[in-house]
């Protein structure tokens, strides 16, 4: 088989020839240009798998270089280099086509990822005409996330996902690994809430059997799981410190080395990480490393509140009740419309399907629909006790029960999410569940 050939635009010397070496060693072809004007000469004449171009150079940058690949060899993967963390840079190189970006002086390991990356979802070809159907809403904010996810899964940058809780964060995740070059690869999800921060090494590197007491087998690990894949990271926030900086040496090196075993693997993993807290605020309090933040966030995509897109609701009650039954009367529509929905899209999916439910086959109408979540301002348990609409007599520990009840119910069952909600740490939730009882 012929080598795959790499063209690289790049005016400086010094980062030109370290490139060229790197990648002559692992067997590319490649082939030097001093700037924009020399690299489209130079495609002209030949044939190439793969271009790495330089952002700033004279003549013809590196946005100039992009704009022409994109109008004369739209197939041909380019990947751009720029020597700082300017995430402007990098998202107007992505939406110009770029599929990656490496930060110089880049680690031979990402150099060597990105790459290897460019040229196999180049090989499962991308399906440009698809529209994310399973992603609902009209609204200029859908719009807006649609065109994002289309551009996400169009690059091979990793992707920061942010919004409220039940803003849809998974879906998008799941959306861009579908319509991806990735598809066919695997999409390992983990909720980083979940592993105890001692097993992080087992849990993302692996582990060989026999290696500490307990590891009676063989592990592989995320990372490994998910080669060539999606490893989709949830709830971002929660990952340890110490962790987010070994996972950034992953990303850099592209190499993971399982607990016990003696030599490091190379593994080629797209990151997709989701929080439902701002990035910058989680940057500042100091619970998101700010180099991981920025090799993460090659396209950062915040999901907006559905309070903030009502428009859409309609369509999504169609959505989540395909049914032939009734459907819903106007006034419960409307009711929908308005209602408060801090549980935003999942909260409307449990009222429609519980409202259905409740209704059988008539047309659903306002009595189906509880009326704590829909009045919204009026809300019960919004106000707290001793509002009106309080039911008389009612004592604290059940609007307490209810409140909890309700927001598990918003939260599938989910009571990280739950937690947030109620704005209470998770073991207080854990041991009021306990204490009322709910769920068992
Ligand atoms: N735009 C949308 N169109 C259709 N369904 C949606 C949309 N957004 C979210 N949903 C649905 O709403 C539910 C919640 O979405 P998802 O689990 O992706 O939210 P999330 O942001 O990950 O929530 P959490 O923060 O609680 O983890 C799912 O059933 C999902 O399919
Ligand atoms: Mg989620």
């Amino acid at each position: 088989m012929m080598a795959d050939s790499i063209l690289v635009a790049e005016d400086e010397r010094s980062s030109a020839e370290y490139l060229k070496i790197l990648l002559d060693e692992k067997g590319f072809e490649v082939r030097l240009a001093a700037n924009g004007v020399e690299a489209l000469l130079a495609l002209e004449a030949g044939s190439f798998d793969l271009v790495i171009t330089d952002l700033r150079m004279p003549s013809m940058d590196g946005f100039e270089l992009l704009t022409h690949l994109g109008q004369r060899w739209p197939n041909l993967p380019a990947i751009v280099l720029t020597a700082n963390e300017d995430v402007a840079d990098i998202i107007e190189a992505v939406r110009l086509g770029a599929v990656n970006y490496l930060l110089k002086p880049a680690a031979p390991g990402s150099v060597e990822s990105a790459v290897e990356r460019a040229l196999l979802t180049r090989q499962r070809s991308v399906a440009t005409d698809s529209t994310v159907p399973e992603l609902i809403g009209s609204s200029k904010a859908m719009v807006d996330v649609r065109h994002r996810v289309l551009m996400a899964a169009r690059s091979d940058v990793h992707v920061l996902v942010t919004g409220g809780t039940g803003t849809g964060k998974e879906l998008v995740s799941r959306a861009i690994h579908t319509h991806s070059g990735l598809s066919k690869g695997p999409f390992v999800a983990h909720n980083c809430a979940l592993s105890p921060s001692d097993l992080f090494e087992s849990e993302f590197f692996g582990h060989r059997r026999g290696s500490f007491t307990g590891a009676d087998r063989d592990r592989r690990g995320l990372l490994r799981e998910a080669h060539e894949g999606v490893l989709f990271l949830d709830e971002l926030e929660t990952l340890d410190l110490g962790f987010q900086a070994k996972l950034l040496r992953v990303i850099d090196d592209g190499e993971v080395r399982p607990v016990g075993a003696e030599r490091a693997e190379r593994v080629n993993v797209r990151f997709v990480a989701a929080t439902n807290r701002a990035s910058q605020v989680m940057i500042d309090e100091g619970s998101l490393r700010e180099d991981l933040y920025y090799r993460l966030c090659g396209i950062e995509i915040k999901l907006p509140a559905l309070a903030d897109r009502r428009e859409d609701i309609p369509m999504l009650i169609a959505h989540f009740d395909p049914s032939d039954a009734g459907g819903f009367t106007p006034e419960a529509i409307e009711a929908l419309c308005r209602a408060p929905l801090p549980g935003n899209v999942r909260q409307l999916r449990n009222l429609v399907q519980g409202a259905r439910a409740a209704a059988g086959d008539a047309a659903v109408g306002l009595r189906h629909l509880p009326s704590d979540q829909i009045e919204g301002g009026r809300s019960e348990l919004a106000q707290g006790a001793g509002s009106e609409g309080v039911p008389r007599g009612i004592s604290l520990r059940e609007i307490e029960r209810r409140a909890i009840t309700q927001a598990l119910e918003d939260c599938d069952g989910n009571r990280t999410q739950a937690a947030r909600l109620l704005d209470i740490d998770r073991s207080t939730l854990r041991r009021k569940i306990a204490e009322y009882e709910i769920g068992s």
